[in-house]
């Protein structure tokens, strides 16, 4: 009867439809989780832990939820960021051959496409062959601001955000790219136009409150979900991203 109900639960708030992103204040703040098959941009200024989030979906997506996932990035050499990650709690060597670290620094990229003459296609190939052969639920492209720096002018950036969605989306993935904006703005987007694309967005700040800088999220947009609209707090610690539902120095018993 449990089981049956815990289903019937299941099927009812539609949960099987979303991704979990393993990190539960956020979660809640989406309602469950993110919405699967969509393109969702994670935006914030240098140090939020945009990364870090990222990492942590796919992370928890083959921990905790069983699905493969695939990381790009276009900023950071591949071993530093293993380091990085086994100081958040994550050990991604654990993760086995369902999880796929790709790319490198831009400048790699860069000269990567200048010298074999590789463009567009190829980086999208590539993606689709990885999702397609580790069978990959979760996709992060780290950051996606570096990625446009490959075009030469604004039509064919937008051209290659709306192809690169197009394709993601079609492959059935919940796919993650993060937008590195700069300090103290409001700013979701480094371009100005991504957001319009894109699905959902997620925010992330750097708020200053005197002495130091306090750290905020919020679903800035999520098509077809009902979400939360604060911006709620949350911390970068030993185990990677949390989210409070509220100030965590006034009343620690009360995080999520
Ligand atoms: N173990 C840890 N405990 C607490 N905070 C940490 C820990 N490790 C890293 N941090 C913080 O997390 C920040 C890095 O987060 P992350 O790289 O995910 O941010 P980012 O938004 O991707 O930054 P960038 O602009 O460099 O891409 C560090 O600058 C540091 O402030
Ligand atoms: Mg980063």
């Amino acid at each position: 009867m449990y089981v049956e109900g815990a289903i019937m639960k299941y099927m009812c708030t539609g949960l099987g439809l979303r991704a979990q992103t393993g990190i539960s204040g956020l979660d809640a703040m989406l309602g469950g989780g993110l919405p699967r098959g969509r393109i969702i941009m994670v935006s914030g200024s240098t140090g939020t832990g945009k990364t870090t989030l990222g990492m942590q979906f796919i992370y928890n997506g083959v921990k905790k939820f069983n699905e493969p996932g695939l990381y790009m990035t276009f900023e950071q050499d591949k071993a530093k960021i293993r380091s990085d990650m086994s100081s958040l709690g994550m050990d991604l060597d654990k993760l086995g051959d369902k999880f796929r670290l790709v790319g490198g620094p831009i400048a790699t990229v860069y000269r990567y496409k200048k010298k074999t003459g590789a463009g567009f296609e190829d980086i999208l190939s590539e993606v689709k062959e990885i999702v397609k052969e580790i069978n990959a639920k979760r996709v992060v492209l780290d950051p996606i601001n570096l990625f446009l720096m490959l075009f030469d002018d604004e039509d064919e950036r937008r051209m290659a955000l709306a192809t690169l969605s197009e394709h993601l989306a079609k492959l059935g993935c919940v796919s993650l790219l993060l937008c590195e904006v700069q300090e103290q703005t409001m700013d979701i987007s480094r371009y100005g136009f991504e957001e319009f694309v894109v699905d959902g967005v997620l925010a992330m700040y750097n708020m200053n409150q005197g002495q130091s800088f306090l750290q905020g999220i919020t679903v800035r947009k999520m098509r077809g979900v009902k979400h939360h609209r604060e911006i709620r707090p949350y911390e970068i610690t030993d185990q990677g991203i949390v989210v409070y539902s509220t100030q965590p120095w006034l009343a620690e018993d009360e995080r999520l």
